[in-house]
């Protein structure tokens, strides 16, 4: 077991911070002075420590490269009214974290490592965090095999890291979304529900092919139909149908478990809505839509938070969303943002204090 005082802590000789444009933050561009780093060897994890960021050396027949065993989470850290530094809701990226090692046959990390080491090196980093609205400190935990051995065999080495970066807004506008049914990101039995760089990877090519067509991001379908609609790149996705609010279930594994989805759920309910998970089809959508009850449509990430959709694009079938009129989205993100911020009371324990 390791306690705070175990990892050992090796400082920059002088900070970055005096260089950085606070107002200026691009989406993941900068890091902070320092990263944690932990190694699994021998069926153990050991050697925690706090290095200064930098580049990290390998062989070129590291694992990682070759078979992808490589998982990541993301979370974000912000600076409470009162001047504390606090996190939204790392345990339950801990566990979505574990959830996808185990998927992956990679080793579980533990609590002192993943919540410990963050702890540690947010501590030393504080002054990392943004203070503006919709701007935070995004921490990426992650976890590779650094195995040296070309061969399709679970690595029996990991090493975990976690890296920090002052963060503005994801999406600066409304998205204008193209619903997917020619590529496929996942299928049941296979990894959507895990938080794994393969699933990015072949996210990529379909994202291109949208953009091209003038859209920001597909909205992805099921696998074997086309049918019901699944999550956007990197959120959830939610709609406001008949005045309720409705998502797509859990039960096959193909989307990832966001943790801004669980909270819009519990936030919905605080506030009264009606809310469904549930299979969605394209033509539930466009029938709603049709008949005027579709109201609204969003987007729900730890990077984007809350991101409206102004399109809705399906074949040559057009939905429109107004976003100077989505209400439920507006009052979401305005609850989340006061909890994040420290102003409303957190009456789930959902911000964890770093201190
Ligand atoms: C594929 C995918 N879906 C959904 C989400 C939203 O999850 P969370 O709210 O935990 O960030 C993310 C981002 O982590 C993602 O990458």
């Amino acid at each position: 077991m390791h306690s705070h005082e175990d990892i050992k802590i090796t400082k920059v000789a002088s900070s970055k911070i005096q260089g950085m444009d606070f107002s200026h933050l691009p989406f993941g561009k900068y890091f902070t002075d320092h990263m944690f780093v932990a190694e699994y060897s021998d069926g153990k994890w050991h050697s925690p420590e706090i290095v200064p960021y930098g580049p990290i050396c390998f062989e070129p027949s590291m694992a990682t490269i070759h078979y992808g065993q490589s998982i990541f989470e993301g979370i974000k850290g912000y600076r409470l009214k009162d001047g504390s530094p606090a996190v939204f809701r790392p345990f339950d990226n801990h566990k979505r974290f574990n959830r996808s090692a185990m998927r992956m046959e990679m080793p579980e990390v533990p609590e002192e490592i993943f919540i410990g080491g963050m702890k540690a090196l947010l501590a030393l980093e504080e002054n990392w965090i943004p203070t503006a609205y919709d701007h935070s400190l995004y921490i990426r935990p992650f976890m590779f095999a650094t195995d040296q051995v070309i061969g399709v065999s679970p690595s029996q080495t990991y090493k975990f890291m976690i890296i920090l970066s002052p963060v503005g807004p994801y999406y600066a506008a409304p998205m204008r979304i193209y619903v997917e049914e020619q590529f496929v990101r996942a299928a049941p039995g296979g990894v959507g529900y895990a938080k794994t760089a393969g699933n990015y990877a072949a996210s990529l090519h379909p994202a291109a092919v949208a953009k091209s067509r003038g859209y920001d991001q597909v909205l992805w379908t099921d696998a074997v139909e086309h049918k019901y609609v699944q999550e956007c790149g990197t959120m959830n996705v939610f709609f406001v149908l008949g005045g309720k609010l409705i998502t797509p279930g859990l039960e096959n594994g193909t989307i990832l478990e966001g943790v801004t989805r669980d909270s819009v759920i519990t936030v919905a309910g605080d506030m009264g809505l009606e809310v469904e998970q549930r299979e969605i089809s394209i033509d539930e959508l466009a029938d709603a839509y049709a008949n005027g009850m579709l109201t609204e449509a969003f987007g729900a990430g730890t990077a984007a938070t809350i991101a409206k959709i102004a399109e809705l694009r399906y074949k040559d079938y057009v939905m429109n969303f107004d976003p100077e009129n989505q209400p439920v989205a507006d009052q979401l993100k305005k609850t989340l943002t006061s909890i994040r911020d420290g102003e409303a009371p957190d009456n789930r324990g959902w911000m964890m204090s770093v201190k």
